[in-house]
């Protein structure tokens, strides 16, 4: 069976118990700016979770393409990988445990339906209650009805209580760190034994004794049913969600682990092509060096997904997570040796074209991204180099390594974007905990300038800094107008001095481009348009196209401010924008608009400063 067979053989299975199947979510998260990717099926439904209609109905099917950024650093071992593809069925207020728990039994069991794994390699595992919430009674009866009529022997022995830790889902993690307004609930996973016993012994875990959910890799965790039930609220308790829910979570290349009986993950028919190809290109063997084939695998192929949601390689957000990935592929390929990285890369596209044809479609773009960012670290390495060889003012001859100081390799981090383990493979060393230091320090500012962001991208709330403040908006719809609808604010910030505004765009700006941007903007200077904001169901302010960071994701209102006279119809507003405010009443107050500077912040984002009220 294929990832794609495996893919059609569930959403064909929940179709036929009334199910609609829906499209999933973009990976790239639309107009939200409190997360960079989408990271699992529930993210996209969180609206209809919380008590919103959905269009398609009450239970719906779909399969989540996802990545979770958080893994990067994971990778390397049996089973994680950044991008993977999430199967979901979901009841929004229709059914519950007790349809759940049986479907998912039949499909991961039965021959003909289902994907026909052995039920005695499996086992279930059931939340065992915290404080107020109670323990999950149902879900463990309901499990041992199906259990034993399906004949399992000693079943019981397949049922395990967890807490919080294991068998809790909420996007925060445990009932703790859940944010008021967050919504959660029990679940029952479904673990898979490999039987392999020394997994455990080998792993870091080996001293402690191993349970079905140990992390040591014996046990894969196939299938997740969440009972998303309940809301915290402001005071720290839990009040039940107006309608019970089921969201299923089901990893596919997991679930093909399964059904292959295949440990690793790597090594299932999704990977074992590219594995191969990796070690015709490096002449190494995969059994020596299992980590970077896997990171090479892993991190090639989550990138060719993120190409295809339009993110280039840059310094910030996306684009940087995808530069890191990258970038850690070419150090692992460097590192076995590799010659020809373009083989391994047609591999990986046709291994994911059988369910996302785009990366077919797409390939060229996917390949010059790829062979320009690994020109671009080519040079930055060069760089580096030369900036040491100057300091210190003596050559490196291959295989020395040379001692520099802390200060200096956190240049090479700062200012050519070099990792501790990217500067060691240049042949340097350096003091580590001088250099973890100061990375602590400077993760410090970073985190307070990151702070003065989430007030609303202003410095203050000065007069001069309000008028900065509704000319970006002016600007923001100005270079829509000029540089098409893609164009969309990444960042900004505002002092009374002047106007930072970032933003995706593939090119610099030509002159004529800034003229029209300043033109449009001085225009509705002019007119001395009304601005005021009103507070709209959110999914209504996405209908009117309301653009801008969207900084209420999950409220059912937003507040949307309008430039313009709105009183016969909003299409009237020039600029529709989620925002939390202040601005002023009137464009004229502003005077004038003037953009003094651009800068390349990378590939796809560029910063213009600009003035007002001169
Ligand atoms: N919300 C659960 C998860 O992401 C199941 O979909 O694992």
């Amino acid at each position: 069976m294929t990832a794609a067979e495996l893919l059609n053989k569930y959403i064909k299975f929940f179709e036929d118990r009334g199910h609609k199947r829906i499209a999933g979510a973009p990976l790239i998260p639309q107009n939200d700016p409190t997360t960079l990717f989408t990271s699992s099926g529930m993210q996209p439904l969180i609206p209809y979770l919380m008590g919103e209609i959905h269009p398609e109905g009450t239970r719906l099917v779909d399969a989540q393409n996802s990545f979770r950024a958080v893994d990067i650093e994971e990778i390397g071992d049996n089973r994680h990988t950044t991008f993977f593809r999430m199967l979901g069925n979901w009841s929004l207020g229709d059914y519950f445990k007790k349809e759940e728990i049986p479907w998912l039994y039949e499909f991961l069991t039965n021959q003909q339906s289902g994907l026909g794994i052995d039920p005695t390699k499996l086992h279930f595992t059931v939340f065992k209650g915290f404080e107020d919430i109670p323990q999950d009674n149902e879900a463990y009866q309901i499990w041992e009805e199906v259990l034993q009529k399906a004949g399992v022997e000693n079943y019981k022995n397949r049922l395990h209580w967890y807490g919080v830790e294991k068998n809790w889902w909420s996007r925060a993690g445990t009932p703790d760190k859940m944010p008021a307004g967050e919504i959660g609930g029990p679940d029952t996973e479904v673990f898979y034994d490999f039987g392999d016993e020394t997994v455990h012994k080998k792993s870091q875990w080996g001293k402690q004794p191993c349970h079905v959910n140990c992390d040591c890799g014996r046990y894969l965790e196939i299938a997740n049913s969440v009972f998303m039930q309940y809301k915290k609220t402001a005071d720290g308790k839990f009040e039940k969600l107006p309608k019970q829910n089921v969201d299923f979570g089901g990893g596919l290349e997991r679930l093909l682990g399964a059904v292959e009986g295949q440990i690793d993950m790597f090594q299932t028919s999704l990977f074992k092509p590219t594995i191969d190809i990796i070690e015709r290109q490096t002449d190494k063997d995969y059994q020596t060096y299992k980590s970077s084939f896997r990171i090479i695998a892993d991190h090639l192929g989550a990138s060719c997904l993120i190409i295809v949601n339009g993110i280039k390689p840059a310094n910030k957000d996306q684009g940087y997570i995808l530069r890191r990935l990258l970038r850690r592929a070419f150090d692992n390929f460097n590192l076995l040796g590799g010659k020809d990285i373009l083989p391994v890369l047609e591999t990986i596209v046709d291994q994911y074209a059988e369910t996302d044809p785009i990366v077919k479609v797409q390939y060229e773009e996917i390949k010059n991204t790829i062979l320009e960012e690994m020109q671009k670290y080519e040079r930055t390495r060069h760089e580096a180099t030369r900036f040491i060889e100057k300091k210190y003012q003596q050559p490196l001859h291959d295989g020395d390594t040379r001692e520099i100081s802390a200060d200096d390799a956190f240049v090479l981090y700062t200012t050519h974007g070099l990792s501790p383990t990217q500067i060691k493979s240049l042949g340097y060393s350096f003091d580590n905990k001088i250099f973890a230091h100061k990375m602590e320090e400077h993760q410090k500012l970073s985190r307070s300038g990151a702070e003065k962001k989430f007030r609303g991208g202003l410095a203050d709330h000065s007069e001069k800094t309000i008028m900065g403040h509704t000319a970006t908006h002016l600007m923001h719809q100005a270079l829509r107008d000029v540089l098409g609808n893609q164009v969309h604010q990444s960042g900004s910030n505002i002092t009374s001095e002047r106007i930072r505004f970032d933003f995706n765009f593939d090119r610099k700006l030509t002159e004529d481009e800034i003229k029209h941007v300043e033109e449009i903007v001085n225009g509705k200077i002019t007119e001395n348009l009304p601005v005021h904001f009103e507070l709209i169901p959110t999914q209504e302010a996405y209908k009117m196209g309301a653009i801008g960071l969207f900084m209420e994701t999950y409220s059912e209102k937003s507040k949307i401010y309008f430039i313009g006279d709105i009183s016969k119809n909003y299409k009237d507003a020039y600029s529709i924008e989620f925002c939390g405010g202040p601005h002023v009443d009137f464009t004229g107050v502003l005077k004038s608009f003037k953009i003094i500077k651009q800068e390349n912040l990378g590939a796809n984002l560029k910063r213009l400063y600009a003035i007002v009220g001169k």
